[in-house]
């Protein structure tokens, strides 16, 4: 039986920011989704998150996972903030402490650990080059371990120690009661350090995966493990048959899928819920977010699409914009500086430039020209615009909502349309043109003189 408990309590000095830790942004989730994602991972009888700093903020945010939280009020210290979790951990489970700002470590290094735990208290230790900011670990001539010292406390000998202490702890209840009840805020920080509760001959686990156990204090750390997070999810693309074109330069979230042979360029964000088909290009700076894209689309530079379903061999893009709602059936054309939103198009309709689609349903091979946009807010309301099979739009032509065009229409360029179109029609609405002889010149003349 075994009870998680996460620290974040702590008040994130080092970020230098006015918001909480554990809720800055990392590869697409906060730091805090990592830490709780994988204690339930574990399948425990509980995780109990212990909050402090901002707390209100934090548990608004974790509302969503079946946690139970617990408040640090001031933060004396990392065992302390395990002494506030006490009353609520399982009588006669494992204790599992983890913290909430070491985002690498996953499911498999735990299981080994408490698998091979033996003894009441026992930590994971690993070896670094650089152990600055972490607590060493002392072992005797036996190499037992004696205790841990944090950096502010090592003299010039202990900081030349390699071994570090990862900030994860296992143990029995009852001996963490006992222990953390002894601990006195002896150090350099006056703080009641977790790190006491391992004395001489406590267990130690010593990892050799010591890049798991990079722990997040400062911006540039976060950086640095952002960096990896994306490279993890590259490379796990990549084994399942995905081109990456640079994987140090692309942003995909955990719970998304791309098929093989899809191709994706430099800078491009595919956000959680995407699914993306096989035999795609994902051309340089699109942003993907909870989107389906079916097999042989092309989506090029600078798109942005989001909350939509594209059908299969679609071209979208440059610069194009699908906002929510937009399902495309198949083979459209969608190009530069075309804005399309809770709008369907039919198989192989297209609009190549400039327009503005939203709130329509759009027939099957129906060519818009450039310029196009649908009149669908009066100020008030949004309303419907409905456009058959077949359909030729002509550039610059404006439909004025709710309004009905039926199939094999033609509309003429330049058109304001505010009645209903019938099917088979042709349908123009603007003045007739004149053609002044030589008045133009004239004019031309005349304005040239006065600039002179
Ligand atoms: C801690 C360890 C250090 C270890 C390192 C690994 C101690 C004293 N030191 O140092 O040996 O090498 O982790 O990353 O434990 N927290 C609270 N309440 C508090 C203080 C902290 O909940 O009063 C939480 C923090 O939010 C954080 C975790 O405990 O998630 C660790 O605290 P932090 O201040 O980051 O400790 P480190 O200096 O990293
Ligand atoms: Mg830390």
């Amino acid at each position: 039986m075994l009870t998680v408990v996460i620290l974040a309590a702590g008040k994130g000095t080092r970020m230098l920011s006015s918001k909480p830790k554990v809720l800055f942004d990392l590869a697409g989730k906060k730091m805090i989704d990592y830490s709780i994602n994988l204690a339930l991972s574990l399948k425990p009888k509980k995780v109990i998150v212990v909050l402090g700093d901002k707390a209100e903020e934090v548990e608004k945010y974790i509302s969503k996972y079946k946690v139970e939280i617990v408040i640090q009020k001031a933060q004396l210290g990392t065992a302390d903030a395990v002494k506030t979790a006490l009353p609520k951990i399982v009588a006669g489970s494992k204790v599992l402490i983890l913290a909430g700002d070491m985002p690498l470590i996953d499911k498999e290094l735990l299981t080994t650990f408490i698998k091979e735990t033996t003894k009441d208290v026992s930590f994971i230790s690993t070896k670094v080059e650089t152990p600055d900011g972490y607590g060493r670990v002392l072992r005797d001539s036996k190499l037992d371990v004696i205790s841990i010292v944090e950096e502010k406390d090592c003299n010039q000998n202990e900081k030349n120690i390699k071994e570090i202490n990862s900030g994860i702890y296992l143990s029995t209840v009852s001996k963490l009661k006992v222990l953390l009840k002894d601990i006195k805020p002896n150090n350099s920080q006056k703080e009641y350090y977790l790190t006491d509760i391992i004395t001489h001959g406590s267990g130690s686990f010593i990892s050799k995966d010591s890049d798991k156990f990079l722990g997040i204090n400062s911006r540039e750390q976060l950086s640095v493990v952002s960096k990896i997070i994306w490279m993890q999810r590259a490379k796990y693309h990549l084994n399942n048959g995905v081109d990456i074109v640079d994987p140090s330069n692309c942003y995909l979230d955990d719970d998304i899928v791309i098929g093989s042979d899809t191709v994706i360029f430099p800078n491009v964000t595919i956000k959680s819920g995407s699914k993306i088909g096989k035999s795609c290009m994902i051309y340089n700076n699109t942003v993907i977010e909870s989107s389906i894209i079916s097999d042989n689309v092309e989506i090029k530079y600078g798109s942005v699409i989001e909350g939509s379903n594209i059908g299969s061999k679609s071209i979208v893009g440059p610069m194009a914009r699908l906002r929510h709602g937009t399902v495309l059936k198949g083979l459209n054309k969608i190009g530069n500086f075309v804005e399309v939103k809770e709008s369907e198009l039919g198989l192989g309709s297209q609009a190549s430039h400039l327009s503005y689609i939203g709130d329509a349903t759009i027939g099957k091979d129906v060519n818009i020209g450039c310029g196009f946009i649908t009149c669908n807010y009066d100020g008030i309301d949004k309303h419907k615009t409905i456009v058959g099979n077949n359909v030729f739009i002509g550039s610059d032509v404006q439909l004025v909502a709710p309004i009905k065009v039926g199939n094999d229409v033609l509309i003429g360029a330049g058109s304001t349309i505010v009645k209903d179109i019938s099917s088979s029609d042709l349908a123009v609405s603007r003045s007739e043109q004149k053609n002044l002889k030589g008045s133009g010149l004239k004019y031309l003349l005349k304005t040239k003189k006065k600039k002179r």
